[in-house]
């Protein structure tokens, strides 16, 4: 018996609609192919969201999240709302939603496709075969410590003020998730901070070795200084296998992995918290102003987030295996958005690379039959 698993979709801004677009084609053919069924909600989030509601994030479009079985996200964000005060930014929207489903482990894959080896600014022995997984902590951190704002100082000059903070338990909730993950990966796990110039990296070295001691020695672990793991990503990509850091120090090293992988229009995410509340899939990439309304985006990040809810949400991996086996042979003829495009390849536009994966996934049900 089938059950219908009920989305809700936030496209939001930018390119997050055009990529949105693209993962209702593949949702629509999994309806149409195989014994899913799904509940689909469209709402806003992000200056769409504020434009219609005054805010980023509307009580009602919370609640829908709630109530969900997963939320795929395109994305938020533009320079037309950069005068917009920060608590009604688009980004504070999302800050708002990741913060009220306390969704604190954000899993960031920076997966090397064979296909996309060249596609990669770094030299191809370096990135070939590359596959890991940064967990950012999500909830916590200088995002969202108090105090904060800026001071008049009263002399003409005033004071930006953001507060790094970690509590144990947010420490140990996400190192956790790393270790777990860790064992049914490579089993090992890279703990990034800044103990050596901070306290809040200090207590986070402390938490995670003792927590290793305790429940995970057989997983190899290692300190590693974050601004040392960003040099080292680009050195020696391959010594790592999960990275579990902060939710600044992880915000800028996926967007610095992603480049690994060839491109940001490459990297999903999934933002989980406690069993039983529904999980956030996302690109990692922004909404793209420079190349929004184009037909240049590549919706894959966005389709791989939606496969990522497949797997984590809505307990239908097999379905997940065969989008992303489609994701793999698409990239393998050649068929390329423009970000990742490469010497004797094809460009498509947004839509066509998700008509080229619909029918890719036609084809492998054809030769599976
Ligand atoms: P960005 O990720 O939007 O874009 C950075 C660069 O990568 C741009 O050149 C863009 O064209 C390219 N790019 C990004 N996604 C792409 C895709 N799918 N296909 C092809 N090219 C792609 O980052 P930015 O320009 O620094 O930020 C723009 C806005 O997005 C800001 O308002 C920012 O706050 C917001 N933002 C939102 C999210 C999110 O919604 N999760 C993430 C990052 C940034
Ligand atoms: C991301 C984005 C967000 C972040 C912004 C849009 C709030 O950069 O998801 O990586 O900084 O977390
Ligand atoms: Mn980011």
């Amino acid at each position: 018996m089938s059950t219908t698993h009920k989305l809700t979709l936030l496209p939001g801004d930018g390119i997050g609609p055009e990529a949105m677009v693209e993962v209702k084609k593949v949702i629509a053919w999994l309806e149409s192919n195989t014994d899913l069924a799904f509940d689909l909600t469209d709402d806003d989030i992000g200056g769409t969201a504020y434009e219609r509601y005054g805010v980023p994030l509307a009580d009602e479009t919370l609640e829908a999240c709630r109530n969900s079985d997963a939320i795929i996200m395109g994305s938020v964000g533009g320079p037309q709302w950069d005068s917009v005060d920060y608590d009604k930014r688009p980004e504070a929207g999302l800050l708002r939603l990741r913060k009220e489903l306390d969704l604190f482990a954000n899993l960031r894959p920076a997966l090397v496709f064979d296909a996309l080896v060249e596609a990669s600014t770094l030299k191809p022995e370096i990135v070939k075969g590359l596959d890991i997984l940064i967990v950012r902590e999500l909830t916590s951190g200088v995002y969202f410590g108090e105090p904060r704002g800026i001071e008049d100082l009263g002399n003409g000059q005033k004071r930006g003020i953001n507060t790094q903070s970690y509590t144990t338990e947010e420490i140990r909730r996400v190192g956790k998730v790393a270790f777990e993950l860790a064992r049914k990966r490579g089993n090992k796990v890279h703990s990034c901070e800044k103990a050596n110039v901070m306290e809040s990296g200090k207590l986070w070295r402390e938490v995670i070795t003792e927590l290793h001691a305790a429940y995970y020695p057989d997983v190899e672990l290692h300190h590693m200084y974050a601004d040392n793991c960003a040099m080292q990503l680009l050195r020696n990509p391959a010594q790592f296998d999960v990275i579990v850091t902060d939710n600044l120090f992880g915000d800028i090293l996926s967007d610095e992995a992603s480049m690994l992988t060839g491109s940001l229009g490459m990297l999903p995410s999934a933002s989980l918290g406690a069993p039983g509340i529904p999980g956030l899939y996302e690109p990692v990439h922004g909404s793209a102003p420079d190349i929004a309304g184009q037909g240049k985006a590549n919706p894959l990040a966005t389709i791989l987030s939606f496969s990522m809810a497949l797997r984590y949400s809505l307990n239908a991996s097999a379905q997940a295996d065969l989008l992303e086996a489609a994701v793999k042979s698409v990239l393998e003829k050649g068929i390329r958005t423009p970000d990742i495009m490469a010497e004797g390849c094809t460009e498509v536009s947004t839509g066509a690379m998700g008509d080229a994966l619909i029918d890719e996934l036609s084809s492998a049900l054809q030769k599976a039959a």
